[in-house]
């Protein structure tokens, strides 16, 4: 199994990038096996290994000690930033599907990371307006349903303490953003998206073109 999903970046690249950078361990191989067999053609939505190794350093180098993520699928992002958070730190997982994220938590078990992850089974929407008013967050990271990133976006950002982070998923679209004739409903939700944030002066942003295009986003200071 490949330990890349990139969907931008030229394979024969993507590979090398693959063969040169951490490979999975064997709890990530496990998940990774686990989310092919069980989960179906809906496996391509797991992040890659290379993005997960980039999401853990980044959560321990910065420190982290709350963290939030929009669609969990079965854990592999979720895993990474738990296993990059500082002592006593802990990650709040929102999904709807019980079904993926029972794979998800038996291989955080696994991983030794369950008990710094607090997963609600709910529309993430839901679960933010939830929120205690004062809830503030290092890191964020954002992977669900595309017609709703404004709203988790508008809904993360004033709980973002100065120095954290937004990170936004498949921003890149495997290059349909590019594509003038692209008209799908999540391509034209990708685009709008993109722009807004890129117009918005509360925020520094860069799209990293790692996987399917990582938004990271800062508040300007
Ligand atoms: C692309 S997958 C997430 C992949 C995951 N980050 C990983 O690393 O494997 C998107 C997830 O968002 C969830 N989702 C879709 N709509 C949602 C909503 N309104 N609220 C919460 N989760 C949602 C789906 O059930 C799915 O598990």
């Amino acid at each position: 199994m490949a330990a890349t999903r990139s969907y931008v970046v030229e394979p024969a690249l993507a590979a090398y990038i693959a063969e040169h950078s951490t490979a999975p361990d064997h709890v990530q191989q496990r998940l990774m096996n686990a989310t092919e067999e069980r989960t179906g053609g809906a496996a391509r939505m797991q992040i890659g290994n290379d993005q997960g190794s980039f999401f853990e350093m980044l959560t321990r180098s910065m420190g982290v000690t709350r963290a939030i993520e929009i669609g969990t699928f079965t854990g592999y992002s979720a895993m990474s930033i738990a296993r990059g958070l500082a002592p006593g730190g802990s990650l709040i997982c929102c999904d709807v599907s019980e079904e993926w994220t029972r794979i998800a938590r038996e291989h955080w078990e696994l991983a030794g990371v369950a008990d710094r992850i607090d997963l609600r089974i709910a529309p993430a929407l839901d679960t933010l307006a939830a929120l205690p008013a004062d809830q503030q967050f290092d890191l964020a990271f954002i992977d669900a349903d595309k017609p709703n990133y404004p709203h988790y976006y508008e809904a993360l950002l004033p709980r973002i303490r100065a120095g954290g982070v937004i990170l936004v998923d498949n921003t890149l679209w495997s290059r349909q953003v590019l594509d003038v004739e692209a008209t799908e409903h999540d391509t034209v939700a990708l685009r709008a998206f993109n722009r807004m944030v890129a117009a918005d002066t509360r925020v520094r942003c860069v799209i990293i073109p790692m996987g399917d295009g990582v938004t990271m986003i800062q508040p300007v200071p």
